[in-house]
């Protein structure tokens, strides 16, 4: 029988433990905390561990979004992971979670439409369900962005942050709840307006690339904050109205965190008061797909969302792409507490050729050391594994 919607039975984020201040910022490139912080509401980002990588991220959210929604890992349909931060060219980063959370028998893929991506991943899992093709699907959204960052360049490398969240969509046999309406765009003018030039086939990796630092983030930061701010408000009206709402009916607003002065605009643009607009970018900066399920999560987590309540997300980034969503909630967020005892750690198994080598950036490297003292042992980080022990430990 086909199902009458598809509805958000879990939820789950996770933010690594190292936190990159604007003051650590200020000793890498010519900025200030000041700068930052009135041009991006931004006071500090998140930062990868050794052992931790998009595909471990995105496994610890999943894990607790599936514990949130009392499922089994094998009940997984399908998993969809948005990341512009892959593990690696391939495998997907899917694949990865796919064996780490033991959804044995979930098909798996990566979803690239940048910080859109989530929002993405949502429909796309909205209209698997409510085709009747699968019944439980989980939508991740997760990102290493500090991989990919250059910390010489301060027009980019203070908005990046990392992390993830995951939602799990299932199937019901209520009618209501669940999306209600999307808008989904595309505009291709902006597509080298937030791009990686080399590492892909267009641009292969060469010495010269690599001179030319051209593996890790450009961007025309005006062109982009116009881009969001004519597009955003816009794609949210359209949303709510293919929904047959509009703004007087938006509980809770929860915009992809890249600009508190862009969250701003938009919600101006709306009309709607800050209260009703959720706002962390202050303490995760931009997090790419990862940003507006962390942002759900803690909202839930903050008891900012309640059943009956009509959220609409929006997000934008490179392509350049833009979504937004309509969802009517219709889980009890008290089962959050299910999720309590959900470590961070979590095993991916390494290539047989791994070497252990620390990926974190050499530029951030002496402020963790100061910090955490000795650093993590190799076979800490060559194991993938251990990664919550070692920081107990240290
Ligand atoms: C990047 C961004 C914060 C810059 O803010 P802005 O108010 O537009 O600033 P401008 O681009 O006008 O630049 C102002 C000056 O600050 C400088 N500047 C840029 N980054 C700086 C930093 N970290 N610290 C100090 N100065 C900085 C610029 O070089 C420029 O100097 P100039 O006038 O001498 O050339 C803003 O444009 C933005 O958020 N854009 C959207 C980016 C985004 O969301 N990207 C991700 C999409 S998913």
């Amino acid at each position: 029988m086909q199902p009458r919607s598809a509805r958000i039975e879990g939820w789950g984020y996770y933010a690594p433990t190292r936190v990159l201040t604007n003051a650590d910022l200020e000793r890498l490139v010519d900025t200030s905390d000041e700068w930052i912080q009135t041009r991006t509401g931004i006071r500090e980002r998140r930062v990868a561990a050794p052992w931790e990588s998009t595909a471990t991220m995105a496994s610890v959210a999943a894990r607790r979004a599936l514990a949130v929604a009392d499922v089994d890992p094998a009940e997984v349909d399908m998993i969809l992971v948005a990341t512009v931060t892959s593990d690696y060219q391939f495998p997907s980063t899917a694949a990865l979670v796919k064996e780490a959370i033991g959804a044995e028998r979930a098909a798996a893929m990566d979803l690239a439409a940048a910080c859109s991506g989530w929002v993405y991943g949502l429909t796309a899992a909205h209209a698997y369900i409510t085709s009747g093709m699968y019944r439980t699907v989980l939508v991740i959204g997760a990102e290493a962005l500090s991989r990919v960052c250059d910390f010489t360049d301060r027009n980019t490398c203070v908005l990046f942050g990392d992390g993830a969240g995951a939602v799990v969509l299932r199937a019901s046999e209520e009618a209501g709840g669940g999306l209600l309406g999307f808008e989904l765009t595309v505009d291709p003018n902006g597509a080298y307006n937030i791009w990686i030039p080399a590492g892909g086939n267009r641009n292969p990796v060469t010495a010269g690339t690599v001179e030319q630092r051209a593996h890790f983030i450009r961007m025309d930061g005006r062109e982009t904050y116009k881009y969001a701010t004519r597009t955003l408000a816009r794609s949210a009206v359209t949303a709510l109205g293919r929904a047959g709402l509009t703004t007087d009916d938006i509980a809770l607003f929860v915009p992809h965190q890249a600009n508190l002065r862009i969250i701003e605009s938009v919600a101006k643009q709306l009309g709607l008061d800050m209260s009703r607009v959720y706002v962390n970018v202050d303490r995760y900066g931009n997090t790419s797909a990862a940003s507006v399920p962390i942002a759900l999560s803690e909202a839930i987590e903050r008891g900012r969302v309640q059943p009956g309540d009509r959220l609409v997300f929006v997000a934008f980034g490179a392509g350049y792409t833009s979504g937004a969503a309509v969802l009517e909630w219709t889980a009890d967020p008290a089962r959050a507490a299910r999720a309590a005892g959900i470590g961070a750690d979590v095993s991916i198994h390494p290539p047989k050729d791994w070497t252990g080598d620390d990926p974190t950036p050499p530029e951030l490297r002496p402020f963790f050391a100061e910090r955490e003292g000795a650093g993590v042992a190799a076979e800490t980080v060559a194991s993938g594994a251990g990664g919550a022990e070692a920081a107990a430990a240290r």
